[in-house]
């Protein structure tokens, strides 16, 4: 395993790895603080590909000015100790001025996609997201590029990039991994207090009732939404920012949930960390994505 620095080294390292060796290239963009959702990602692309890049980048460009920056988990030495056990072969761990060169400015926006739920409630995160992905599709130049459910808006967004620029990577979605709680994985579980991450699993509770409710023929879209409300809320530690029900390919709002698959997304504060987390309902959809473990 090698990590690498440089944008050079790395867009040479790939171009070798394409053209002379004729091999496949799997990436795994991530931000460190490196946990089981982040490496089945990696299991997966190792599975499928010759040879396994994990980007490790903490993109100052997507977050606002208020937000964790500053504060998100840092730390090269344990991410690169968790990945060594599996088999990856290059960790790419840039600096920003290699990301963004001095002068850097050209963005990219994923429209429409983009401004409601995670985008309406952080403006600008999604420009952050596409612009460095961009960054990292073209220096890789990647086969197939995996991303988590977990994130569902993100997804979109991507595939849209990736369709809209006629990228030549294929993106691969993969389910929200767990704790045993229910509780999504995320770096920001990091920052609960144990209180709040006991309470924080009240989110994938509601989310299974609504998953219920739908399964026994459920469909007013507002009756799940307020069904999830009034289960989060009768947490005292969570504060709710949104609960949506959306179609799952669109992001398009239902009242009615009819033969779509329909996004049911949360975004949670415990104290001050913000949480989100989604499930899909009637998964034939399109979009192929499988859900739920
Ligand atoms: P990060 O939050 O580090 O997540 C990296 C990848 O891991 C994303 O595709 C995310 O959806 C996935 N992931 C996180 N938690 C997961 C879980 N519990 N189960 C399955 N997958 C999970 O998402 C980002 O970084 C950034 O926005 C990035 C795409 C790297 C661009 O900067």
């Amino acid at each position: 395993m090698e990590i690498i620095n440089r944008r050079q080294r790395m867009s040479s390292v790939s171009r070798k790895v394409r053209r002379e060796l004729d091999k496949t290239i799997g990436l795994v963009p991530t931000m460190g603080a490196l946990h089981e959702g982040h490496l089945s990602l990696v299991r997966e692309a190792r599975r499928m590909c010759d040879v396994v890049i994990v980007s490790v980048f903490v993109n100052p460009k997507q977050f606002a000015p208020h937000e964790d920056f500053s504060r998100y988990p840092r730390d090269l030495t344990k991410d690169t100790m968790a990945l060594s056990d599996y088999n990856v072969d290059y960790i790419f761990a840039p600096p920003a001025e290699e990301i963004y060169p001095k002068g850097f400015s050209t963005y990219v926006e994923v429209e429409r996609l983009s401004e409601q739920l995670e985008g309406a409630a952080r403006p600008g995160h999604f420009r952050g997201v596409a612009t460095v992905l961009t960054v990292l599709f073209n220096i890789v130049r990647a086969d197939f590029a995996y991303f988590g459910q977990k994130d569902a808006q993100q997804t979109l967004v991507v595939k849209r990039l990736v369709r809209d620029l006629a990228f030549d990577t294929e993106i691969v979605i993969l389910p929200t991994v767990r704790e045993d709680s229910g509780l999504a994985l995320s770096s920001r579980n990091a920052y609960l207090e144990p209180e709040d991450k006991r309470a924080a699993a009240v989110i994938y509770r509601a989310l299974s009732h609504a998953e219920a409710a739908y399964s026994e023929g459920e469909r007013n879209g507002k009756k799940i939404a307020d069904m999830i409300r009034a289960d989060i809320e009768a947490e005292p530690r969570a504060e709710i920012e949104y609960v949506s029900v959306n179609d799952a390919d669109t992001l398009e709002r239902l009242d009615r949930l009819d033969d779509r698959s329909v996004l049911i997304a949360v975004a949670a504060r415990f104290g001050k960390t913000r949480l989100i987390d989604n499930i899909i309902l009637n998964k034939t959809s399109k979009t192929g994505q499988l859900v739920m473990p």
